[in-house]
């Protein structure tokens, strides 16, 4: 017998965004709300990422990139910026070989010039290491800001010669070529962009959160992407224009 119905436990393809963008923002406050050191936050803000990367790869989500480490956030006590270099390293050789079997591509975005040598190669090895994958791209956004990356595409275009229009400037952007974030999360309940994808995020639509990263959990994505699924997505045009055409009863 034929099903004429089939349940669907994952929501409909059109509903899922192609490109997720977060601020992972509250590990520093899930610690200290537990007398813990800051950094213990951000240990568990990584085991929230190695969650969420995996299930976006299960939703069908094509692209991820999550703030890691502002431009800003050198100006945080050294002890934590220092936690926060060493974290990174430990993660990538920790976690590198399960995101290269499970299909994800890494890939960082940011100003490479400032890091050290330990990280930079660690960078260069995981990108290596999953350059083949197809299923998800990872970006990684670390000592990245808006600003720098706007500047950045700017210069590049001057040193060449050429012409800056907004077209050159998206070519030249550091996620290019890949398409700008449909959606943009920010847990930890603040609500603003603090310095992050301030070209790509001119159309995305945003979502926040006031769980704190560590506790934003495969329940608390889903939510996100329902409430996306619910969002009329207009890019300049009226609710009329972007309606799908209704049929004519004869
Ligand atoms: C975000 O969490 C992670 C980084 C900025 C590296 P925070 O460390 O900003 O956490 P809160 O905002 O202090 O709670
Ligand atoms: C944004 O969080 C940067 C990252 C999540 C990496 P911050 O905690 O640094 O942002 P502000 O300073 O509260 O705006
Ligand atoms: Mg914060």
């Amino acid at each position: 017998m034929v099903a004429m119905f089939q349940a669907s436990p994952t929501p409909a393809v059109s509903s899922i965004p192609h490109h997720i963008a977060i601020v992972m923002d509250g590990n520093g406050r899930w610690a200290t709300r537990r007398y813990l050191p800051r950094v213990a936050g951000h240990k568990k803000g990584v085991d929230a990422l190695r969650a969420c990367v995996r299930h976006c790869g299960e939703r069908g989500v094509k692209i991820l990139t999550v703030f890691a480490f502002s431009s800003e956030n050198w100006n945080r006590p050294p002890e934590e910026v220092s936690g926060l270099m060493e974290l990174l390293a430990v993660a990538l050789s920790r976690e590198v070989p399960h995101l290269k079997s499970e299909g994800v591509r890494i890939q960082f975005i940011g100003d490479r010039s400032a890091l050290s040598d330990k990280v930079r190669n660690g960078l260069v090895q995981a990108e290596a290491a999953t350059a083949a994958n197809t299923r998800l791209v990872f970006n990684i956004c670390f000592n990245y800001g808006g600003r720098w990356d706007i500047a950045q595409a700017a210069a590049k275009l001057a040193a060449r010669g050429e012409p800056i229009t907004e077209q050159s400037l998206d070519r030249a952007m550091s996620l290019a070529p890949q398409p700008d974030p449909d959606l943009l999360i920010r847990t930890g309940g603040e609500k603003r962009i603090s310095n992050f994808l301030l070209w790509q995020a001119a159309y995305s639509e945003l979502y926040f959160s006031d769980k704190l990263w560590p506790e934003f959990d495969a329940a608390a994505l889903d939510a996100a992407i329902a409430d996306y699924a619910q969002r009329e997505r207009r890019f300049g045009k009226t609710s009329q224009q972007v309606q799908p055409a209704t049929k004519k009863v004869a």
